[in-house]
């Protein structure tokens, strides 16, 4: 079987610029881009609060499987990843295939401080509705850090550094070939 390789993988948690980021690499390195949560709105046909409020998150997590291996098909890409990809172990196995085979997963990161003062105006995240959402977001990242570092081949932290520079080093990542 042929595989893929080549592509960019970017994972991380909510509000760590994966989009952004990810866009941007993509034209600079002329490869696509693709965003998983856009990929699930466009199958679907619903934005994503909606399919959380409607259907639910296994079904939401579901969806995203079924995109992720999708996408997977694919090489060429950057591919920016939703912030809970990583807790399906499906989806852990897909991205450890993918290094095996030449694709680059980056871990983007952000402190705390930072990710609240990025996501505390945001309506779109469902998972961080209601009460207290800091608390939400600091739980949730001490829940998933393991799963990224585990499957992740290398970490950029987004705190302190503006969009640029990160887009530069994941750049020189892929251009030295992620060794
Ligand atoms: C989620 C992150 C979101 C989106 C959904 C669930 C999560 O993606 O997939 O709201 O579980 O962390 P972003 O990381 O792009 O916001």
């Amino acid at each position: 079987m042929v595989l893929q390789i080549n592509n960019i993988i970017l994972i991380g948690f909510m509000g760590t610029g994966k989009t952004t980021i990810g866009k941007q690499v993509a034209t600079q390195l002329n490869l696509n881009f693709i965003d998983t949560d856009q990929q699930i709105v466009q199958v679907s046909g619903m934005e994503i609060p909606k399919i959380f409020s409607e259907k639910g998150e296994s079904y939401f997590r579901a969806l995203e499987n079924q995109v992720f291996q999708d996408v997977l098909n694919q090489s060429n890409q950057v591919i920016s990843t939703g912030g809970g990809l990583v807790i399906e172990a499906c989806n852990r196995q897909l991205l450890h295939r993918q290094r095996e085979n030449g694709d680059l997963v980056i871990w983007l990161t952000a402190s705390l401080n930072t990710l609240w003062h990025r996501l505390k105006k945001d309506d779109d995240r469902p998972l961080l509705k209601g009460e207290n959402p800091r608390e939400k977001i600091n739980n949730l990242v001490q829940e998933r850090d393991e799963l990224y570092r585990e499957v992740a081949d290398y970490i950029i932290d987004t705190s302190e550094q503006a969009p640029n520079r990160v887009i530069a080093e994941v750049i020189e990542l892929y251009n030295k070939g992620g060794s």
